[in-house]
């Protein structure tokens, strides 16, 4: 991992989540669908980023697979996908800092997209270490560490076309967005 949240989400979070573990799942699956549908978006908004597209595909993927699980998830609790895509606050909060020239917003939206998967990864942690239903703890623990890679993954895309030390400047100011907007929301039974 090249880098780290500055802000840690507490134990606490996790305790509350888990209480409305069904809301936890819905919210969940609509990320994993969201992310999948950013990739794609990705490369119809920078067609011309051709070194970057097969991963970006790959991602896309993964997330969809992601989704399929948590759905499957969503089953074995009884209930059904709800189907309904809510506003992230989480994501409105990072987006207000972008910039607005095309290529720079490129960089933005990759560094975001790393980020948001970060925190993302630290929450399906805590889910993992306090849930009792193993079957679900398991699952979280697991993805816990698939996420990670994307981290990774969106970093070198956007290292592709940036140079090095401006990208982990701009990761750095984005950082420290992500820390006051998580820390300002109120928590709920939800990624963010
Ligand atoms: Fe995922
Ligand atoms: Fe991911």
């Amino acid at each position: 991992m090249i880098f780290k949240l500055k802000y840690d989400t507490p134990k606490e979070w996790a305790i509350e989540a888990i209480k409305d573990i069904d809301s936890f799942l819905q919210d969940h699956a609509d990320a994993e669908r969201k992310v999948a549908n950013m990739c794609l978006s990705l490369i119809a908004k920078y067609p011309n980023k051709h070194e970057i597209i097969d991963e970006l595909i790959q991602i896309s993927v993964e997330e969809l697979m992601h989704f399929r699980q948590v759905h499957e998830l969503i089953r074995y609790r009884g209930d059904v996908l709800n189907g309904v895509f809510q506003k992230d606050p989480y994501i409105k909060g990072l987006l207000s800092i972008v910039r607005s020239d095309s290529e720079l917003l490129f960089m933005d939206r990759l560094i975001i997209a790393s980020v948001a998967e970060l925190r993302g990864s630290e929450r399906f942690k805590l889910i993992g270490e306090v849930i009792d239903d193993t079957k679900i703890s398991k699952f979280y623990l697991n993805l816990h560490k698939q996420e990670l890679e994307h981290i990774d993954s969106f970093i070198k895309m956007a290292k592709i076309y940036f140079d090095g030390e401006v990208v982990n400047k701009r990761v750095d100011e984005i950082l420290e967005q992500e820390a006051k907007v998580t820390e300002s929301l109120p928590w709920r039974s939800a990624i963010h």
